[in-house]
């Protein structure tokens, strides 16, 4: 009796204490998930809070005219002859003639701006801020180049029997940088070349971007899939759905943060501009290879544009990268990094000296101009699949 009195004492305070612990630590992961939650349904807000299109307001909207109405009822009348050109996170793309048709389907992505002297009071920021930057291809002409115009944007039922806004753009047959870039491959010239002949296109959308960024406004998802083709001297700057004011609170997010984003999201957006362009001009290369090979050293004109804007990035303007681009012309033979001075953040990739076989070095030039953007891990701490994403748009203030 009295030996197993004596063990009995310490094997209960064990497990009392065995409970406190599992109890501290639930209450920690309770407490941990709770702050996480809160965190990232405020970055989520913020990234889906209204763009501020001060000058845009009921007066400025265009409404169809006759001519207009006839186009919307015709694309309507004919939508079994729409073809499928991809699906996004917000709705889906289709062609029909000479148009493209980008669908909105409510639910997916919230529409983040108020519209103007409609029923459904929201609509995607995207209507708005085309119509602004591009104009109308049949009433009002916009100020700015280098921006698609609208056909038309119209709310109508879709396939999926449900509304859903609409918006119409001049189909461009060059596709995306991603598009030429295939087709480029196929002509077998080295990046040098091919360089050589798109840099004085890739300064023009620069004056584009500068325009964009005057005008108080970030793009904020500049990428090769939103950089759209006109013509051989001309690209454009597509899809405008992430389109926000300098000061919107995204750009001090959370989110914009562990995305890695630079805070001034002007140079952010001419950085991006400025990854897309490289990775273009290697993925058109015959020799893409050297490229890779070459980038790390930062000898060559494109890769020492690269390098001296990345070590001056966090306000680099779009001006100084083009006036930094007409220097650094791909036409200069090689030079030394030690003669231009410029020192490479080498340090940061010196993990990547590891990787000296063909793919590793494509993997790691692909990392380093990598324009990823994602929020999946900010969604799952949110709970968006059971509360929604939080919406702050508030409508009947802003445009009354
Ligand atoms: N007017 C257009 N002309 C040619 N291609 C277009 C046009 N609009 C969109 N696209 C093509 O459709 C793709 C998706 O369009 P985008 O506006 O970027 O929508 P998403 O929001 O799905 O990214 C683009 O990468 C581009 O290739
Ligand atoms: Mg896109």
């Amino acid at each position: 009796m009295g030996r197993s009195f004596r063990v009995s004492i310490p094997q209960r305070s064990f497990c009392h204490l065995r409970y406190r612990l599992a109890l501290v630590l639930f209450i920690f992961v309770l407490f941990k998930q709770y702050h996480l939650f809160f965190i990232y349904r405020k970055a989520l807000a913020a990234k889906y809070s209204p763009t501020e299109l001060l000058q845009f307001t009921k007066e400025q909207t265009w409404m169809p005219d006759e001519e207009s109405a006839h186009f919307q009822d015709r694309l309507v009348a004919n939508r079994a002859a729409w073809r499928n050109l991809g699906e996004g996170r917000e709705g889906k793309t289709f062609v029909y003639q000479d148009s493209v048709i980008k669908t909105f389907t409510p639910g997916r992505s919230p529409f983040r701006n108020c519209a103007p002297g409609v029923t459904d009071k929201v609509w995607p920021t995207e209507v708005p801020a085309s119509l602004y930057f591009g104009g109308s291809e049949h009433n009002a002409t916009s100020s700015f180049h280098g921006f698609l115009p609208v056909q038309a944007y119209f709310m109508a039922v879709s396939s999926a029997s449900q509304a859903e806004w609409h918006l119409v753009t001049p189909l461009l047959k060059g596709g995306n940088l991603k598009d030429l870039a295939i087709e480029a491959r196929k002509q077998k010239q080295p990046y040098r070349d091919i360089d050589a002949h798109h840099r004085p296109t890739f300064e023009r959308l620069l004056h584009t971007l500068g325009n964009l960024h005057e005008a108080g406004y970030c793009h904020d998802d500049i990428k090769s899939s939103n950089i759209f083709v006109a013509d051989d001297a001309h690209w454009i700057l597509g899809d405008l759905g992430n389109l926000r004011q300098v000061s919107h609170p995204y750009h001090s997010s959370l989110l914009w943060r562990e995305n890695k984003q630079l805070s001034d999201c002007r140079a952010n957006d001419v950085m991006r501009a400025l990854k897309s362009y490289m990775r273009f001009v290697r993925d058109s290369a015959i020799d893409a290879d050297a490229l890779n090979a070459e980038f790390f050293d930062g000898r060559e004109p494109l890769s020492r544009l690269f390098w001296s804007s990345t070590a001056n990035c966090s306000h680099l303007s779009a001006a100084e990268l083009r006036a930094k681009s007409i220097t650094e012309h791909p036409h200069l033979h090689a030079n030394s990094m030690v003669k231009t001075g410029i020192l490479l953040p080498a340090q940061s990739y010196t993990w990547l000296s590891i990787f000296s076989r063909r793919w590793g070095r494509h993997y790691a030039v692909n990392h380093a101009l990598q324009t990823r953007m994602g929020e999946k891990l900010a969604r799952w701490w949110a709970l968006t699949g059971l509360f929604g994403v939080p919406i702050t748009t508030v409508c009947g203030v802003r445009y009354p």
